[in-house]
């Protein structure tokens, strides 16, 4: 899979989000997006989801264009804030009722994703009772179950103490090393250091090439 983000610009009012953006993106990389609060990572990871449209430019998937060739991109798994799961049910219940809308996978692959993230598959707890951390790493289980091509983690490491840090990083790339393209935001730039075959600054909606 290839992406080539061309000439983006997003405005929302008269507030420039993002500001000129062209990167491309390949298959079996981690890209690492790195920058401060409200400095554009999850705006351009919801730009490449194809939750929200260019204003100016375009995003092509494999030569076919975001938006209009396509509504959004195949094979796509996506963490992004706060995932929305049903609070009365179990993690394992939650991935289930989510993998019945492709029905392309099952329990063995549901219960493999939820130990990688550092679940236990036969928790009985209901969601409503996880930690953060159980929370976050549910989102990450949920992102990854389904084998995508492309994996769009917003801030993956949130909640996470430090062996779970260490934990979802190792997953992460594992999803590399399958030939996943990994697209990872972090205002941790250590850790995105550590992780990213190729690092980027974001700063006020621009995104810079950082050589490592
Ligand atoms: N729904 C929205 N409407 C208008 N502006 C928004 C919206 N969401 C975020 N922004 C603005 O877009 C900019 C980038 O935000 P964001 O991408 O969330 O930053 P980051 O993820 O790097 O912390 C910020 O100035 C933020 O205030
Ligand atoms: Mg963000």
């Amino acid at each position: 899979m290839r992406i080539e983000i061309r000439d983006v610009t997003k405005t929302i009012k008269s507030a420039l989000i993002l500001d000129r953006v062209t990167l491309t993106l390949e298959s079996g990389r981690i890209y690492g997006l790195q920058g401060p609060n409200g400095s554009g990572k999850t705006m351009l990871m919801r730009l490449v989801a194809g939750l929200i449209r260019p204003t100016k430019g375009e995003v092509l998937i494999d030569g076919r264009r975001l938006g209009r060739d396509m509504d959004f991109p195949p094979s796509l798994g996506l963490l992004i804030e706060n995932p929305a799961f049903l609070p009365e049910y179990t993690g394992k219940r939650n991935l289930e009722l989510l993998a019945g809308l492709q029905n392309r996978i099952g329990d063995g692959e549901i219960r493999t994703a939820m130990t990688d993230a550092g679940l236990d598959p036969d928790d009985r707890r209901k969601y409503r009772k996880y930690s953060l951390g159980m929370k976050q790493r549910l989102g990450i289980a949920a992102a990854v179950m389904e084998k995508p091509e492309l994996l769009l983690l917003d801030e993956p490491t949130n909640a996470l103490d430090e062996g779970g840090v260490e934990e979802i990083c190792r997953l992460i790339r594992r999803e590399r090393d399958r030939g996943a393209l990994v697209i990872a935001a972090c205002h941790d730039r250590e850790l995105l250091e550590g992780l990213a075959d190729e690092l980027y600054t974001v700063a006020e909606g621009r995104v810079e090439r950082r050589e490592a």
